[in-house]
């Protein structure tokens, strides 16, 4: 579905109120700090009930940088929690939905504490992420297990066929990358919180595990441009493919390694015009050498 032409949504803003509506009540959502993404919009926000209890909430609304609205990105989102808190909630924390508003395509999720993987790399001492990573791998391994073991009681979801052999079907979601995942202080930084699902479907386990895999090896894509230019790091994909072997193909790698390709030289929204073209130039570039590294880094793995 394209973007959304006729639309009563009202986008969140820091500061702003936003009265909500679904089968369940009415909703107040104040927004305390807002997020433009590329995609989405994204905030903190705290919400009052109708009996007046108040939350802290994490709110997503399917409005992309260029202001265009996608309701279809929204339905999968909403269906993408709910397969997510149905299947994964032995083995990892998925934030529960708590409200959804159809006319603002909002969500409203329960408030994680998280750091996400990608950050603590980005933004701590190595010790912190060296210590953390073996455990979101552990955990990762556990999410495969789960989604391969549901694979074939989901005949209600869309079905991917893919060509390359494979050992079974999986639940799978757009949006699993390791990027989504982190840890937070409620659970000691022991229990992995997962969340960004994006639209539910089957396909061949190795599809899941090779989305994960090369997720890895993009975690130095992007700022800053130091870490962009050292491009994919080796030790951390080969301790992901180690961990996950069992359910990883050479084929769904290559798949997946021509999707982000694809995906990663399309995608050029800035803030601005200027800021479009510098980021297009930029990916073109660096991005260009980083994604020939990662193929050239996968194909080394056995
Ligand atoms: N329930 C939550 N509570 C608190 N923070 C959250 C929660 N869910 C996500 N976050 C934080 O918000 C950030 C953005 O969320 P999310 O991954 O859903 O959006 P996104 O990746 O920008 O979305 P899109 O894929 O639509 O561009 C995450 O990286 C994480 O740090
Ligand atoms: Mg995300």
């Amino acid at each position: 579905m394209s973007p959304a032409t006729m639309s009563n949504a009202q986008p969140i803003q820091s500061g702003k109120q936003l009265e909500l509506r679904d089968v369940s009540g009415t909703l107040r959502v104040l927004c305390l700090a807002h997020d433009q993404r590329n995609w989405s919009r994204v905030g903190q926000a705290t919400a009052v009930g109708e009996d007046g209890t108040e939350r802290k909430v994490f709110i997503k609304q399917m409005c992309d940088r260029g202001g265009a609205w996608h309701r279809d990105h929204f339905e999968y989102e909403c269906q993408g929690a709910a397969v997510a808190t149905d299947l994964l909630g032995s083995v990892a924390r998925v934030p529960q939905v708590l409200f959804r508003s159809d006319e603002h395509m909002l969500i409203a999720i329960e408030w994680a504490e998280v750091v996400p993987v990608d950050r603590v790399l980005r933004e701590s001492d190595g010790a912190a992420f060296a210590a953390m990573f073996p455990e979101a791998l552990r955990s990762l391994r556990a999410v495969l297990d789960t989604l391969f073991e549901a694979g074939d009681r989901r005949p209600e979801l869309n079905r991917k066929q893919r060509s390359y052999e494979s050992r079974g079907l999986a639940v799978n979601f757009k949006g699993i990358d390791i990027r989504n995942t982190g840890f937070g202080p409620r659970t000691n930084n022991r229990e992995m919180v997962i969340f960004d699902f994006g639209k539910p479907y089957t396909a061949p386990i190795e599809e899941a595990a090779a989305k994960l895999l090369v997720s890895v090896g993009l975690l130095n894509w992007g700022r800053p441009t130091s870490r962009f230019l050292k491009g994919p790091d080796a030790s951390l994909v080969e301790q992901a493919f180690e961990q996950w072997r069992p359910y990883t193909s050479s084929a769904a790698i290559e798949a997946e390694l021509a999707l982000q390709n694809r995906f990663r030289f399309q995608e050029f929204q800035g803030g601005s015009r200027l800021e479009a073209v510098l980021k297009s130039a930029g990916v073109r570039t660096l991005g260009a050498r980083y994604m020939r590294r990662l193929g050239r880094l996968c194909r080394r793995l056995n």
